[in-house]
């Protein structure tokens, strides 16, 4: 054939290919995402396979080892020993519970690390839901930031780099990164969950926490998230979330879940200058796992496809559980 056109002859040789490359993984790209509780011992998470719920003597090794693998950031998560749940889950500002007390022992360890976290009042609450539900069942907004900051604000006094709302209240970065500048905490970033979408993905991470919603008593509890959390039919919406977050003084944006959102990454993308993470969330991380596990598909392979896809969807940063296995792969090569 007479073809002018052949796009295999840079395909030809593994030079060729890496010379034409349009993205690349790094370590550096990855938050490595870490359950801490009051227990002593390191328990596995039944619906994570891998992934384990950390005691604070353990913590700060796994710390390192991911440091030493290239992970330069990690997000904590707190299993909340249930006779510390409330309604208005006040345990989240408590300034000696156990996410404030893990970053300072990370800190003191290993600075270098930087330390996300996780402001939301689910894993503190009796009922399971990010804000403070009503007597009659509503999930209250402007009520929720005002513990919200609160909680901000305790997390950056232990040292924290990134604070990650992910409650979805309307308003919250722009009162949190105000309480944060008045209590002197004016370097301290917000990497906000901007587009996060009301997902059965991340059933095994409330597995972990055990924080799914509830009803406890008599009040009437939702039973999903969808007052607060996104549609997930809803693209334009996730521009309206990232214009409203950026003017508020967010410095990063995520999209959650990851890998079935990648137009949404992509599309925040286009729309802003601010870089992007993505999460790929405890469902995504669980099927890869249940199907390695039966030999169905390659782990690596198929977890380093995946990571890469979220940098080309436009992810400056990833959120995955698979950091540490995904760095070390990553060294090999
Ligand atoms: C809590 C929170 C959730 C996740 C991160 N922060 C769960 C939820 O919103 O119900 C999910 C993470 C994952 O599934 O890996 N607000």
């Amino acid at each position: 054939m007479e073809l002018t056109y052949r796009p295999r002859r840079l395909r030809r040789t593994p030079a060729l290919r890496a010379m034409v490359r349009e993205h690349s993984l790094s370590a550096a790209d990855f938050i490595y995402p870490l359950f801490v509780h009051e227990g002593a011992e390191v328990e596995p998470i039944g619906a994570m396979p891998g992934a384990s719920r950390w005691s604070l003597a353990a913590l700060t090794g796994e710390v390192q080892r991911a440091y030493d693998l290239g992970v330069r950031c990690i997000v904590l998560f707190p299993k909340v020993s249930e006779g510390l749940k409330t309604e208005d889950g006040a345990e989240c500002f408590n300034a000696k519970g156990l996410i404030p007390r893990a970053i300072r022992q990370i800190k003191e360890a290993i600075p270098e690390m930087a330390i996300m976290t996780d402001v939301a009042l689910d894993p503190y609450s009796c009922d399971g839901h990010d804000g403070i539900v009503s007597q009659d069942g509503v999930v209250l907004n402007d009520e929720t930031i005002e513990l919200l900051c609160k909680q901000a604000v305790v997390q950056a006094e232990a040292g924290a780099d990134l604070i990650g709302p992910s409650d979805m209240m309307d308003g919250r970065v722009g009162a949190i990164r105000e309480a944060l500048d008045d209590e002197g905490f004016e370097h301290v970033g917000i990497i906000s969950y901007t587009a996060k979408y009301s997902s059965a993905y991340y059933g095994p991470f409330r597995e972990a926490l055990d924080s799914a919603p509830r009803a406890a008593g008599s009040k009437p509890i939702p039973k999903n998230k969808d007052t607060y959390q996104m549609d997930p039919a809803n693209a334009r919406e996730a521009i309206t979330e990232a214009q409203l977050d950026e003017q508020e003084g967010a410095d990063i944006m995520m999209v959650k879940p990851g890998l079935a959102y990648l137009d949404i990454i992509h599309r925040l993308r286009e729309e802003s200058e601010l870089p992007i993470a993505a999460y790929n969330v405890s469902g995504e991380y669980s099927m890869v796992k249940a199907a390695a596990e039966r030999g169905w598909i390659d782990e690596k392979a198929v977890v380093l496809e995946t990571l890469l896809s979220f940098k080309r969807a436009g992810a400056d940063l990833i959120l995955t559980y698979h950091a540490c296995d995904a760095a070390a792969w990553l060294k090999e090569a």
